[in-house]
């Protein structure tokens, strides 16, 4: 692998780290980080063993890529040399919000760059990205994109204006789902279990189906109606939600979180 900085440590530059050496993609010598003046590229460093930058143009002189996993808010903030010192280099940037042609702006001499949208089921190689290019991927690009991003999990192109929704759904989607199991857990605890009991409950029937979801070839659909029999209990269940519109109030979850994003991208 070529040279990775990354302009910022924090947790999800530390994930993709992570999955980069556990799955010897790369060497810590490979790897290089510089953060906003906190400590949390020492910390990284001293973890894992890549190299903890004080200088940006010691950061990007052996660089081949550069990964921008600093808050969105930052990039405005950044060392402004970063743009001469950018050149030729691939831009990966992971901010929430920050639109190709705004990164273009940053970045106007880049070899190219990639805008992604990573989830947190990431910091456990679990997660699923969406990205997409302002310009068509050369081959040995779209390898790095793949074997970056496949650090944190599962990765998809999209065209940028989906963007959006996949923000909306598997962005915000981990969030949708630890609410869920917290109210399965509450729910449990309505019907008369212990808290501890209904906790540990609700966890592993939200794991267990996942995994069962993940390893069948059927559709969530088809799995439901296995475990339903006509007037019985899951049945007695299942027919609360359909009258309170369950599928619904999830439509207008995930509708209201895309447009937050398209909000938050318009700048
Ligand atoms: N967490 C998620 O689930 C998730 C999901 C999708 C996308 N994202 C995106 O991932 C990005 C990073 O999120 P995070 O949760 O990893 O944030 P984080 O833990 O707060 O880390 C931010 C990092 O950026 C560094 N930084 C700040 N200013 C900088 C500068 N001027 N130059 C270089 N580095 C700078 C910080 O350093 P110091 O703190 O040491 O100053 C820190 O190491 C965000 O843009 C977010 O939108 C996150």
């Amino acid at each position: 692998m070529p040279n990775i900085a990354f302009l910022g440590a924090g947790r999800m530059a530390s994930a993709i780290v992570d999955g980069l050496l556990a799955q010897k993609i790369c060497a810590p010598s490979e790897l290089a980080c510089t953060d906003g003046g906190h400590g949390t590229a020492l910390a990284l460093a001293a973890r894992t063993g890549i190299t903890a930058a004080s200088d940006l143009a010691a950061l990007l002189a052996t660089a081949d890529t550069v990964v921008l996993a600093c808050k969105p808010q930052q990039l405005a903030t950044l060392d402004p040399r970063v743009t001469d010192l950018a050149a030729g280099r691939l831009v990966l940037s992971i901010l929430a919000g920050k639109r190709l042609a705004r990164l273009a702006q940053v970045f106007p001499r880049a070899r190219n760059v990639v805008r992604a949208m990573p989830n947190t089921p990431g910091q456990i190689g679990a997660g699923i990205t969406a990205w997409c290019p302002l310009q068509p991927l050369a081959p040995a690009d779209r390898a790095l994109i793949d074997a970056i991003l496949g650090a944190l999990g599962q990765v998809v192109e999209v065209a940028e204006p989906q963007l959006d929704a996949v923000t909306g759904l598997s962005g915000s989607g981990p969030a949708y789902v630890f609410e869920f199991a917290a109210a399965l857990r509450d729910a449990g605890e309505a019907a008369g279990l212990p808290r501890a009991t209904a906790w540990q409950l609700a966890r592993e029937t939200v794991l267990g189906a996942a995994k069962l979801m993940a390893q069948s070839p059927l559709e969530p659909e088809e799995l439901r109606n296995q475990v339903t029999s006509p007037n019985g209990t899951t049945f007695a269940g299942l027919q609360r939600m359909a009258a309170r519109d369950f599928r619904g109030l999830v439509k207008e979850t995930v509708l209201a979180a895309t447009a937050r994003s398209e909000e938050l991208s318009r700048d």
